[in-house]
């Protein structure tokens, strides 16, 4: 079969299509004929040796997928031939709160990932997807979307009225926006792009603002609210962002932190955290168990996925080079 590995050492150069032997499924196994995958900030990362330095390789990259199932090992009850689901992130983490054996489970490294044309996982590692979303549209939701919706369910409460402050145009940013819309919240989304503030409107953000143009954007969020802040606060740019989260949210209100695009370092003025009773909650994508119910509200409010481009197999590549420009706008995918 083909994939494509991370072979002999880190950077694009270094990922490059390989043949491998089609994998068969053991006890309590399935194997998948992959469909779709689709690409995350982390897989990049990940190419380029920032993730995990001592990664050993070779390693098929990427967590998120769809597949069909084709054949299952003896003792598989969860699913059947012909099944048409997603990989889930974190492989043995199937309910509850993460552990250190949950989070050193997931697909993309350590384990081998999803750009492969077939792939034996557990029974337990997979979950179905709705009908109505196409592979490439599914092959979205296992990590962006499943942060996002651990960070306003799980984590963040989010309630019908509340205000959730959106930083951002890519993949976990605009799962969140559409996510907060459909649990009833009013977003606001920041971008450094007027376009796809333009965009983000058209998805049915409340209010934009160009955090380029607008740096105390944090103080300008909690204007749009009348002063008193915002519910909640997707935070992806870590370092970079963090302060002005903080001038944005409200008094009692939360804060996730989800990604360091801005940087991993910061430092910060502490005592608004504490005067203002803030709490700001890491999130490490999330359980198999929330991947269900957040299919749930997919199927629900039949929301559609943002994919800005699909590449072929071959073209993974270009697809990572294409990440990397940072141009997209939602979920860059492959079909396989
Ligand atoms: N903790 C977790 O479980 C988890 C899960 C998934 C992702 N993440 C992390 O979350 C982050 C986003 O991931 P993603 O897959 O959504 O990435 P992505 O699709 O590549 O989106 C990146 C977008 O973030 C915005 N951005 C970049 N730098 C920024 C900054 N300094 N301040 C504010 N916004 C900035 C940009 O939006 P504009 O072009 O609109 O400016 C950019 O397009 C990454 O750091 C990723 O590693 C964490």
């Amino acid at each position: 079969m083909q994939c494509f590995e991370i072979q002999g050492g880190f950077g694009l150069d270094h990922l490059v299509s390989a043949e491998r032997d089609v994998p068969s499924p053991g006890p309590g196994q399935i194997r998948l004929r992959m469909r779709a995958a689709s690409l995350n900030y982390r897989d990049y990362l990940m190419v380029n040796g920032l993730y995990n330095p001592k990664q050993p390789l070779p390693l098929i990259p990427c967590s998120d997928g769809i597949g069909i199932v084709e054949a299952v090992g003896p003792d598989v009850s969860r699913v059947a031939v012909g099944d048409r689901v997603a990989t889930n992130f974190a492989q043995s983490w199937i309910a509850g709160k993460p552990t250190r054996e949950k989070v050193r489970s997931t697909l993309g490294g350590p384990i081998d990932g999803t750009l492969a044309e077939f792939m034996v996982l557990d029974q337990a590692g997979v979950s179905p997807v709705p009908d109505y979303l196409t592979d490439v549209e599914a092959a979205t939701l296992p990590c962006a979307a499943l942060t996002a919706w651990s960070a306003l369910t799980v984590y963040g409460e989010v309630r019908a009225g509340d205000t959730v402050l959106v930083q951002g145009t890519g993949g976990v940013s605009l799962f969140a926006l559409q996510l907060a819309r459909a649990l009833g919240a009013r977003v606001i989304i920041t971008s450094s792009k007027d376009e796809k503030l333009e965009r983000a409107r058209k998805l049915g953000a409340w209010q934009t603002i160009n955090y380029v143009d607008d740096p105390e954007w944090g103080r300008t969020a909690a204007k749009l609210t009348g002063g008193t802040g915002v519910d909640h606060v997707i935070d992806v740019g870590g370092g970079g962002t963090l302060e002005q989260s903080c001038r944005a949210v409200k008094i009692g209100g939360h804060i996730s932190l989800i990604g360091v695009l801005g940087g991993s370092k910061v430092s910060l003025a502490l005592t608004p955290i504490l005067m203002k009773n803030v709490r700001v909650q890491g999130i490490l994508v999330g359980s198999q168990e929330s991947f269900e119910s957040m299919c749930q509200a997919f199927e629900w409010h039949k929301i559609r996925p943002m994919v800005d481009r699909i590449f072929p197999f071959d073209e993974t590549r270009e697809a990572f080079l294409y990440l990397s420009a940072g141009r997209h706008l939602g979920k860059i995918c492959i079909e396989i």
